[in-house]
């Protein structure tokens, strides 16, 4: 039996995709096949209750020169980011020269506000061209993977930091030891390392089977976060549930004894104890209910191409990258994807090999549906695309069921 990363106790394995490519690797028609395939499957640690993948995906596979993911490719996404930055700078960033790290700063988008206050900061991200990205909105960014080694480079250079975030990042991060021996030197005495991440509560109580695959190595809940964090030395202080990307908590982690802890932790961790997040039986019943949503949405796009409707994807979403690959979904059910991501366009969605298009393609002319890969950017898609609707146009989504809208 595997190990748990956090705890070493025995990982109970739920859920098994098969044989899947690395989730963003959008491919070239001339390096189609190129991607690196590894098996993507999750399992429990029926001792520290952390969910977890089997096999990691090595680092440099992932998070590359030519890695595409755009933190600003979502409004909503910009304006939750710059909110927060603007609470930090009320807040926490208040003292005297504050000093703030961001973990996976991608575009610069949470960091590009702190900077134009004025305070200091430094973007962690290893990903080259979105980091270019960063640094043209006036970010200062080191291309490099947050880890215990560059954490003391840092720490030495800049000195500690009172805010230290990570929003989606984390748990895309297999050796989080050395992630937390990292923030361990550079945080100061009193200083917070806040985490943002999808929530398992949410994931489990929305069937979203497609929020796991290879980034995804961690699916994080108040309970597993708050014993990671005892493990390190640290206490979760706070928690607060938060509506984006379909369900994410922020975890706010500070030295034992330097910030009160809020009732919203154990409040949070009873709750999850009546979800029955700490057993496996709620497990094995996710990956039956992945196993209907698959068999249903194939059913579904096979009965509409015999219909002769037709069917376009939107939202070439890393997630869909194990809808498509364990569905065996091809360009015969979904001909392509409509994406707002330059990097993904003209480009062929990992193994699958759909081709992804910009959404200006949506309307040449509209499908008569579209699948809804982006679930998690539902309202901000379907005001966008308003039209689609006017025209007759019905969307299909897959969480938390098969359904068409
Ligand atoms: N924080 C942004 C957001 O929430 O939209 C970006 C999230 S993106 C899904 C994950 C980012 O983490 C990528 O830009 C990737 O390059 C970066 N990343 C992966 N491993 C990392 C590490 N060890 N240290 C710093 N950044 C890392
Ligand atoms: P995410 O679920 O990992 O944030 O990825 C969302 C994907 O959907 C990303 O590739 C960008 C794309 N997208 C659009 O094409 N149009 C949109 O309006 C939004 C919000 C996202
Ligand atoms: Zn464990």
């Amino acid at each position: 039996m595997v190990q748990c990363r956090i705890c070493g106790g025995p990982v109970d394995e739920f859920i098994d995709f098969g044989r899947q490519p690395v989730s963003d690797s959008f491919v070239t028609p001339e390096t189609a096949g190129s991607e690196y395939f590894f098996r993507l499957a999750a399992g429990f640690c029926t001792e520290c209750t952390m969910v977890q993948l089997i096999e990691e995906v090595p680092r440099e596979q992932m998070f590359h020169e030519d890695y595409p993911y755009r933190s600003a490719g979502s409004v909503v996404m910009r304006e939750h980011f710059e909110k927060y930055a603007n609470q930090l700078l009320g807040g926490e960033l208040t003292g005297r020269d504050p000093f703030v790290v961001e973990i996976g700063s991608n575009d610069g988008t949470m960091l590009k506000t702190i900077g134009r206050a004025g305070v200091r900061h430094l973007g962690v991200d290893p990903s080259a061209q979105v980091a270019e990205f960063a640094r043209a909105e006036g970010v200062r960014v080191r291309t490099d993977f947050f880890q215990e080694t560059s954490a003391r480079e840092i720490a030495e250079a800049d000195g500690p930091a009172d805010v230290i975030f990570s929003a989606n990042t984390f748990s895309h991060i297999a050796y989080i030891d050395s992630v937390l021996r990292g923030v361990d030197t550079l945080l100061a005495p009193d200083g917070i390392f806040v985490i943002e991440d999808r929530y398992l509560g949410s994931i489990i109580a929305q069937n979203a089977f497609d929020q796991v695959y290879d980034e995804h190595f961690y699916l994080f809940s108040v309970g597993s976060v708050r014993t990671m964090a005892r493990r390190h030395g640290f206490e979760l202080a706070d928690v607060q549930p938060l509506s984006v990307h379909g369900g994410s908590m922020r975890y706010t982690i500070a030295r034992p004894g330097r910030r009160p802890v809020s009732t919203a932790v154990t409040e949070h961790i009873e709750r999850e104890r009546e979800a029955g997040l700490g057993r496996p039986e709620t497990y094995h019943r996710f990956a039956e209910h992945a196993r209907t949503s698959c068999r249903d949405l194939v059913q579904l796009l096979t009965e509409l191409r015999a219909q002769g409707r037709s069917v376009v994807g939107y939202g070439a979403t890393a997630k869909s990258a194990t809808v498509l690959n364990h569905c065996g979904i091809g360009t015969d059910l979904v001909p392509f994807i409509c994406d707002n991501t330059p990097a993904k366009q003209g480009r062929l969605a990992p193994g699958a090999h759909i081709p992804v298009r910009s959404p200006e393609e949506f309307a040449k002319p509209y499908p008569d549906y579209a699948l809804l890969f982006a679930w998690n950017h539902a309202e901000e898609i379907m005001a966008k695309e308003r039209e689609f609707r006017a025209a007759g146009g019905k969307w299909i989504l897959y969480v938390p069921e098969v359904h068409i809208v």
